[in-house]
């Protein structure tokens, strides 16, 4: 029986020792996203077309301008089309983010000899965009320095017919007009991927448990290529305190480096620990007979079977409940290996006869290691646990005189295995929310483990 290997495997296991207290700390990450130039290049190609920035240009630029004079010789001057931006961005080490943003467009009017007259620009448009914290911890681009050439003019008209014309209305309008149209455009195009990007902050529901937010520890920084972006994550219980952060022990040290084309969320072993506090009360469950199925029935004379020495003390065969409360936050433990949720319960047996109240037999302090196994499903990281050993049992309290808890271990393991187990791993089901930013999609996220965090690599969108 797969059970009974286990509880063999049981016996061996040594008590972990030497576990974290927990202490108060803000200055950690909770997470770190390392964001690659290829998602915030999708996510700004994504807002383009999202938007009808292209439009509002054209429609702007048929506006009349006060300070901009009718060019002699030209009349009905409007754009005609413009062409999708092809934009390039790049990563400036401690500066931010370059944009060239490369825009053609054909402005049509008619010359004064009275045919019409097609000019097709091409112009560049560039601007450093620094990524920022604002107050409320949400990154933010902002953009400075938009500088603006022209990369060629073509007419429809043999350029021998008209150069004077042309010439003044290139000098006169199209370099006074374009910077004015075009540099808005570029604050239009940050400001679309900007909300994307302060959709991270919103405060997200944890169910009956409490909320999360996410929010910028720090500045961001720039690398050759990816933003860094230390994530502070604050839990709130319902109706309760914020939940602090386990630190210091488990630091978020040696971390992989980030793979090519992909973005990379790292969460702590501290911040698991910290999500699972808070949904720690869904943690309780009261284990009665009709949950073991399978295993002996839960009644007193299987205690006194177990544990000869106690049977004297009982009462006579009638129902057990065993009421699992957790004593202690739970604590994730995370290494390139395994991760591992550490559960600190109470056990208490109580007689429980029909009719009349329950009655506490004793108590048991239980420390099980439960193997964690991570996936993204919806957008949530969720965690499912299995039993892998009881790493220590004690009797805390007896009303029947002390006994020697040994013997009940490979119970309590099948019990808790059998009756425990699907519980809690129902009461995780609703996952962890991650940081929902620039349209990032963990679902294709590849999940490895490393020193005491959890490390999502999101492969790049495709264009
Ligand atoms: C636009 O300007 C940038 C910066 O000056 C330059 O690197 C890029 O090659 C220019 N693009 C075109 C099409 O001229
Ligand atoms: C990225 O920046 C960090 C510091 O912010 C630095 O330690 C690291 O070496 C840089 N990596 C690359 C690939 O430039």
């Amino acid at each position: 029986m797969v059970l009974d290997l286990k509880m063999s495997r049981i016996w061996c296991i040594l008590f972990l020792g030497g576990w974290l207290a927990l202490s108060q700390g803000t200055d950690n990450p909770g997470a770190i996203i390392k964001l690659d130039i290829g998602t915030i290049d999708h996510a700004v190609s994504t807002a383009v077309a999202e938007s009808d920035i292209l439009q509002k240009m054209a429609k702007e630029a048929t506006k009349k301008k006060p300070n901009i004079k009718p060019i002699k010789g030209i009349s009905g001057v409007k754009v005609k089309d413009i062409r999708p931006p092809v934009i390039t961005l790049t990563l400036l080490p401690g500066k931010g983010l370059f944009m060239a943003v490369l825009i053609r467009m054909t402005i049509a009017g008619k010359s004064f000899i009275g045919g019409n007259l097609e000019i097709t620009v091409a112009s560049n448009l560039t601007a450093n965009n620094k990524l920022l914290k604002d107050a409320l911890g949400t990154p933010k681009f902002s953009s400075e320095n938009c500088h603006f050439s022209l990369v060629s003019v073509k007419t429809n008209l043999p350029s021998s017919m008209l150069p004077k014309v042309l010439n003044k209305f290139l000098d006169n309008t199209l370099q006074k007009m374009l910077p004015g149209l075009l540099c808005p455009a570029v604050d239009a195009v940050l400001d679309l991927v900007n909300a994307k990007l302060s959709a991270m902050t919103s405060e997200i529901s944890l169910g009956t448990a409490g909320t999360l937010q996410y929010a910028l520890l720090n500045q961001p920084t720039t690398n050759e290529t990816f933003i860094q972006l230390d994530l502070k994550t604050v839990l709130h219980q319902k109706e309760g305190d914020e939940i602090d952060l386990p630190t210091d022990e488990l630091p978020l040290t040696s971390l992989p480096p980030k793979k090519e084309a992909a973005t990379q969320l790292i969460l702590s072993a501290n911040f698991l620990s910290a999500e699972l506090q808070v949904m720690q009360e869904s943690f309780s469950l009261d284990i009665t007979d009709n949950m073991v199925l399978g295993l002996p029935p839960l009644v007193t004379s299987m205690l006194g079977t177990v544990i000869p020495e106690i049977a004297g003390a009982l009462p006579p065969s009638q129902p057990l409940v065993i009421a699992m409360r957790e004593a202690k936050p739970p604590l994730v433990t995370i290494t390139p290996e395994a991760g591992f949720v550490h559960f600190f319960n109470t056990a208490e047996f109580l007689v429980s006869p029909s009719g009349s109240a329950p009655e506490s037999l004793f108590v048991l302090d239980v420390h099980s290691d439960l193997k964690a196994r991570f996936v993204v499903k919806e957008e949530k990281l969720c965690i499912s646990l299995a039993l892998d050993s009881l790493a220590e049992m004690a009797l805390a309290s007896s009303s029947i005189g002390t006994f020697d808890v040994l013997p009940l271990k490979g119970v309590l393991a099948n019990i808790i295995h059998v009756a425990y187990m699907p519980s809690i791993n129902e009461a995780l089901q609703g996952g962890i929310p991650l940081p929902n930013l620039l349209g990032i999609k963990y679902q294709q996220a590849e999940i490895s483990m490393s020193e005491n965090a959890l490390v999502l690599n999101v492969p790049v969108a495709e264009a």
